[in-house]
């Protein structure tokens, strides 16, 4: 049985991972690392717990630090895995300092990689993922698309045979979970105190945790102010990178509609994606999950992550500024239940097929 060691690090790709490897270890030996990017409870284990994601063979324990102390000791302790298991192939997914580590390790060692996500692009280096993405693709041998662009832009880079569109597994994961929500999922959200959360009948869903949102007060204040001008509250499950900052702006001013809580896990999350009126979200995940649940989003970000979600204005760019936040979202959206770019719900048998091949 060939052998495939999957590195996972980061939330979004614990999700991926749990759709892909349910396939995968129907024909193949899967040694799983975690890199330990993320290390909480309701940033990691709750989502193995709650997708029965089997336990890593490996965590190595690598967590914060700046982005190039994190990669390289990732790099170093991938390295010593990689050639103790020596795996026919390294899988990837996303766009992750994880994702970048696992990549530069296994190229070194002329071990194949297999990237699930491959060639999204931004077009600024400015975005620590945009690196990681461009750096990553540029190492791999297998590139596994979600959506056309993807493809487009990896062609435009030069890459031809080793492309493949096979839908997105982020979408396979909303398809398989959201059939098996029924309201008791939304129990477990609790408030940075640990008192639980009582979900209002309507609501709009807030997630923001990007740098370029976080790193400063007055980003996150400008998001916060237009959450607060609203009509309904907005739930927000705070990410760990920015709880200190968001308890203190909220310490400030009193934000009346806005309903702080600890990061949720996966079904709550997109329980709360489809129940929500619309979506305020920095996320690449949350921004294609609004997408998929025919929900309006505003995406506080410059660039385009998801160019297929732009259309018809499902999905909108704002600056983090109360007014421009206020406008995108007042903006009227119909949404064509027949454009579905992001596949069929099935990419995991997809990708599972596309090693297969490669392996031969
Ligand atoms: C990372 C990814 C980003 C992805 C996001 C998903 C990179 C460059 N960025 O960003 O692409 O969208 O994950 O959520 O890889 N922290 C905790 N507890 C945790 C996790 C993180 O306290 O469980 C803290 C870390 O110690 C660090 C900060 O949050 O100080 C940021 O974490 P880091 O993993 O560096 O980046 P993310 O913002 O999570
Ligand atoms: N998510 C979650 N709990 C939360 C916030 C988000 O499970 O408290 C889910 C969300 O529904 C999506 C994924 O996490 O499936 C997105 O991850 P994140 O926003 O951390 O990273 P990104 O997609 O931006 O890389």
């Amino acid at each position: 049985m060939k052998k495939i060691c999957s590195v996972v690090g980061a939330r979004p790709q614990f999700i991926k991972l749990a759709v892909v490897s349910r396939v995968l270890r129907k024909e193949f030996q899967e040694v799983l690392i975690h890199t330990g990017q993320h290390y909480d409870h309701n940033m990691s284990d709750v989502f193995f717990e709650e997708m029965d994601i089997p336990k890593p063979d490996y965590n190595l324990g690598i967590s914060g630090g700046s982005h190039g102390k994190m990669t390289g000791e990732m790099l170093e302790k991938l390295e010593e895995v990689f050639i103790k298991e020596a795996p026919d192939m390294v899988l990837v997914f996303g766009d992750t300092n994880s994702t970048m580590a696992a990549a530069l390790a296994a190229v070194k060692l002329h071990i194949p990689i297999c990237h699930v996500e491959a060639g999204n692009r931004l077009g600024t280096l400015e975005s620590p993922e945009e690196v990681n993405r461009i750096v990553t693709d540029h190492v791999s041998s297998l590139h596994l698309v979600c959506t056309p662009s993807g493809v487009e832009f990896l062609r435009r880079e030069g890459f031809q045979d080793s492309v493949v569109l096979v839908g997105d597994p982020m979408y396979d994961a909303f398809c398989y979970y959201t059939r098996q929500l029924d309201g008791s999922e939304l129990a477990g959200i609790v408030d940075f105190q640990g008192a639980p959360l009582e979900v209002p009948a309507k609501f709009y869903y807030l997630t923001c945790h990007r740098q370029e949102n976080t790193d400063t007060d007055e980003n996150l204040r400008g998001i916060f102010d237009a959450m607060e001008a609203l009509d309904a509250p907005v739930i927000y499950p705070v990410h760990p990178r920015n709880h200190s900052r968001a308890e203190r702006l909220c310490s400030q001013r009193a934000y009346r509609n806005l309903l702080l809580t600890q990061p949720v896990g996966y079904q709550t999350s997109i329980s709360l994606v489809n129940r929500a009126e619309k979506i305020v979200t920095d996320s690449g995940g949350v921004q294609r999950e609004a997408f998929f649940a025919k929900k309006p989003c505003v995406t506080v970000l410059d660039y385009v992550g998801w160019p297929e979600t732009m259309v018809n204005g499902y999905n909108q760019l704002a600056r983090p500024e109360k007014a421009d936040i206020l406008e995108k979202l007042s903006r009227p959206v119909t949404f064509d239940p027949a454009y579905q770019p992001f596949g069929d719900g099935h990419s995991a048998e997809k990708i599972v097929s596309e090693i297969r091949k490669f392996l031969q």
